[in-house]
């Protein structure tokens, strides 16, 4: 493997992490256009139904006819189909680069090595797993979508030291500190969904936008079985798409959570409350939990998500502590 090849496909992790939030359900893809160890041209997917990366690269290289002396790198196998835009693979291979090197291939069965294949047939060189794991993780959701035919999901909750997460009267509503609460909405603009129970709409009637960050909203879910919510509640106002979920019972949380991916909805932050995040943890559907544990304490009150976990790792958000753990 060439040493320079690892650096160029940093750069379309970095490239590509520019479409975080604007381009789900499509994976989050760069590309860079070298020649003679210098960066002739590049792009990333910028939105959901505009140019790929690949294109968008091409498209700034000043003098096309170099491209046949330089190499291509993307860090995910370049479409083969038509989908909202005509296969970049095409694209590719008229210019007759010298290599295409990639990350990742595309899990999607659409393309899954069908990319890789037509760019070998017409005697193009391709370099294939590079940073490979790193690629995967950047574009966790779309390979979770596609592995798990589920949506990639977060839980997040604020506990006190004491572990509770409301007090008595549910009229508690901030635990963690401002600043913990700016990374929240920070998250919430990357993901495509957030998620509460019915509950927690009752009593703290949040918004569930994105303010204290800049950013697009998440569509909100709210869990409500026996339909005992009102449209006067915030949840339900202009400010973003509101999907009333009122068809689970005992036994059909992963199939409702899941059938969320036909709806292009590849990510879930869960923030709560409590009997709704024990619901994800019972029945192991979850990737990441982000706790967000304070100094504060209540005098009684609802207990946390019960969940046992190692309480030596943890980032310093002032005098919060912020531990994020992974479903292995
Ligand atoms: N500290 C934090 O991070 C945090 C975050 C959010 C909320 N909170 C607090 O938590 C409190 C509310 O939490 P909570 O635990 O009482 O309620 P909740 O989880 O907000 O809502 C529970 C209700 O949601 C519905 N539901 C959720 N998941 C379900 C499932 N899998 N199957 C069937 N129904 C489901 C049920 O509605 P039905 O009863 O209608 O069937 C259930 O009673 C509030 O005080 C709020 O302030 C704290």
């Amino acid at each position: 493997m060439k040493s320079y090849y690892k650096n160029y496909i940093e750069r379309t992790f970095y490239l590509a992490k520019k479409g975080e939030g604007n381009v789900s359900p499509n994976p989050l893809v760069g590309c860079v256009i070298v020649k003679n160890n210098k960066i002739i041209g590049e792009g990333f997917h910028e939105k959901y139904g505009s140019n790929h990366a690949e294109i968008n690269a091409i498209n700034s290289v000043k003098d096309k006819k170099t491209v046949n002396q330089s190499s291509i790198f993307i860090n995910l196998e370049p479409c083969s189909h038509y989908g909202k835009t005509p296969p970049c693979v095409n694209e590719l291979i008229k210019l007759k680069p010298k290599e295409i090197v990639i990350s990742n291939k595309d899990p999607n069965p659409k393309v899954n090595g069908k990319g890789i294949k037509k760019i070998k047939e017409m005697g193009i060189k391709v370099v294939t797993n590079i940073l490979k794991e790193k690629g995967e993780k950047l574009n966790k959701r779309f390979f979770n979508s596609i592995k798990n035919k589920r949506p990639y999901i977060i839980l997040k909750w604020a506990e006190t030291k004491n572990n509770l997460i409301a007090n008595r009267k549910n009229n508690s509503k901030w635990i963690s500190n401002n600043l913990s609460r700016q990374f929240v909405h920070k998250w919430r603009s990357v993901e495509d969904s957030i998620l509460v129970g019915a509950s927690t709409v009752e009593f703290d009637n949040p918004n569930l936008t994105v303010r204290k960050w800049a950013g697009r909203n998440p569509i909100r879910l709210v869990i409500n079985p026996k339909k005992r919510l009102d449209n006067k509640n915030n949840i339900f106002n202009k400010l973003s798409k509101t999907l009333n979920i009122d068809n689970i019972n005992e036994k059909n949380l992963k199939k409702v959570i899941g059938s969320l991916v036909e709806k292009n909805i590849i990510s879930i932050i869960v923030e709560g409350g409590s009997f709704t995040l024990n619901k994800f943890i019972k029945n192991n559907l979850w990737d990441e939990m982000r706790i967000f544990k304070s100094k504060k304490n209540f005098r009684g009150g609802l207990a946390a998500p019960k969940f046992n976990y190692e309480k030596k790792d943890y980032k310093k958000i002032f005098d919060d502590q912020l531990f994020i753990l992974f479903n292995k």
